[in-house]
């Protein structure tokens, strides 16, 4: 039947489709970060080129149901084929050698009570409020509010000079911002450190605060930068210095007031008060016996080396303390979760969450956004990082939520994607729900049964 049904032009389309519109189309798979996800529609299609009669064309926009039908995937992966099955009504059954593809599968595919999950991430995130939420809040430089929220923390590494002792930023450029998303270019003063909005990044002109010459490109480059203090060129990464250190250059931060009358985004140089909430954050830090955040080395492999190499030995230096706090804490909250279910849910949220919780995560100068840990394979260590608020910045249910990389984030609350023929599968009933927090919750398909197998057949 799969030899003479499949219908490759028109999967082919589908699947294009699907893949341009991730940003806005959330299926249940989305809920943790898997690499090399094919899309949904591609295993749709070649199910229903094996069990369903007629074109595939009509096919696919018929709701199915194939109760009965047993599907097995031996390498189940981040589970869109078993997914499609189990919503087309099939029975289930998947393995995977690698744990972590086992909880993802179980968690996406187990069904979960929406309202009573998102009853539990309203409550965590109040909860996060009022333990952390200050730690990101900073003062509106234009209208002097002290109840701004701040987006992202924008982070330059330091290094220690070898000949003098000194420490010194590795910029590799002072661009912040582009002028796409943004009116202007928004350019770092290497001379004074205050912010540049300037039209034509090229030619810079000078800075308005100190009169220095602005520049595009900095001193860091092809892992050489010299001293400003002695002159000394530095080869960097030195694994010798320990884990990277970094220094607070910027905030983009929301101000909800006075958002109507301002063009663009909102940069400014932390203050000092600014600079105090990192300090509180530490001393609370150090205050804590962490019960959570795991104390496990960084092993060798292809991908790790390159952390050695930075001289990141241990898993927990990839965060800065804020982020250890943060996210300490939300696994504190979750630990209190009495609804095993719900607690597991949670727990899969703070994990996909990590990815953007890190000190590896860098800002995209022209989409103005984190790019997380993993948007490129590999661990690329940047010199410029970018810390998200942990909480996100909930838009009180107006649109969009701002920002990402923290519990409340921009895709969550999009509008409902257009109903398409696949939802109205009978079976498909609880993959559209959405929450407030960072899940889809996903309702087994009726009456089918899943069965799954991690390394320990757990
Ligand atoms: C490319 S993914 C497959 C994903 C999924 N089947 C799909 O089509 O989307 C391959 C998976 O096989 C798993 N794997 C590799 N060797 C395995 C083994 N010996 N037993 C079980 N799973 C294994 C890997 O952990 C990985 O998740
Ligand atoms: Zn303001
Ligand atoms: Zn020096
Ligand atoms: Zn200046």
């Amino acid at each position: 039947m799969i030899e003479r049904s499949f219908d490759i032009p028109f999967i082919a389309e589908l699947a294009l489709r699907e893949k341009q519109i991730q940003q806005n189309y959330r299926p249940i798979i989305a809920v943790h970060k898997w690499f090399a996800r094919r899309p949904g529609t591609l295993f749709r299609g070649l199910l229903l080129a094996e069990f369903a009669e007629g074109p595939l064309r009509e096919a696919f926009y018929r709701a199915h149901d194939l109760h009965g039908t047993r599907v097995a995937d031996p390498f189940m992966g981040g589970g869109t084929p078993l997914i499609e099955a189990n919503r087309a009504g099939c029975d289930v059954i998947g393995y995977d050698i690698n744990p972590m593809a086992y909880w993802i599968v179980r968690q996406e595919i187990e069904h979960l009570d929406v309202p009573a999950y998102r009853q539990a991430a309203n409550n965590l995130r109040a909860r996060l409020e009022r333990e952390v939420g200050q730690l990101y809040r900073t003062t509106c430089k234009e209208c002097g509010s002290p109840d701004a929220h701040v987006k992202y923390f924008i982070w330059v590494k330091t290094h220690r000079c070898g000949h003098c002792g000194q420490t010194f930023d590795l910029f590799p450029g002072y661009l912040l911002a582009e002028n796409r998303r943004h009116p202007q270019n928004v350019l770092i003063c290497a001379m004074c450190g205050q912010l540049d909005e300037v039209e034509d990044r090229r030619n810079p002109g000078r800075c308005g605060t100190c009169g220095g010459a602005l520049r595009l490109h900095g001193p860091a480059a092809r892992n050489r930068c010299a001293c400003p203090h002695c002159g000394h060129v530095n080869a960097y990464p030195d694994a010798a210095q320990g884990a990277p250190e970094h220094r607070m250059v910027a905030i983009e931060y929301h101000c909800p007031a006075c958002m109507p009358r301002h063009a663009g985004r909102f940069f400014k140089v932390p203050d000092e008060a600014d600079l105090h909430r990192y300090a509180a954050a530490a001393s609370a830090w150090a205050q804590l016996d962490p019960q959570f955040v795991p104390d496990d080395e960084i092993p060798r492999g292809d991908e790790t080396d390159r952390l050695h190499r930075w001289g990141y030995r241990r898993y927990r230096e990839m965060f800065n303390t804020r982020q250890l706090l943060g996210l300490e804490l939300s696994c504190r909250a979750i630990a209190e979760c009495p609804d095993a279910r719900l607690r597991n849910a949670l727990a899969t949220n703070l994990s996909d969450l990590l990815r953007y919780q890190n000190m590896l995560c860098r800002y995209d100068t022209m989409a103005l956004k984190s790019l997380d840990v993993f948007s490129v394979h590999g661990f690329p260590v940047g010199l410029v990082q970018c810390e998200s608020n942990l909480l996100g910045i909930a838009n009180g249910g107006e649109g969009p939520n701002i920002g990402s990389g923290g519990w409340s984030t921009s895709s969550t609350s999009m509008p409902p994607p257009r109903p398409t023929a696949t939802r109205r599968s009978r079976s498909n009933t609880g993959a559209d729900a959405r929450s407030l927090c960072r899940c889809r919750a996903s309702g087994s398909a009726s009456g089918a049964r899943t069965r799954l197998r991690g390394p320990a057949g757990g």
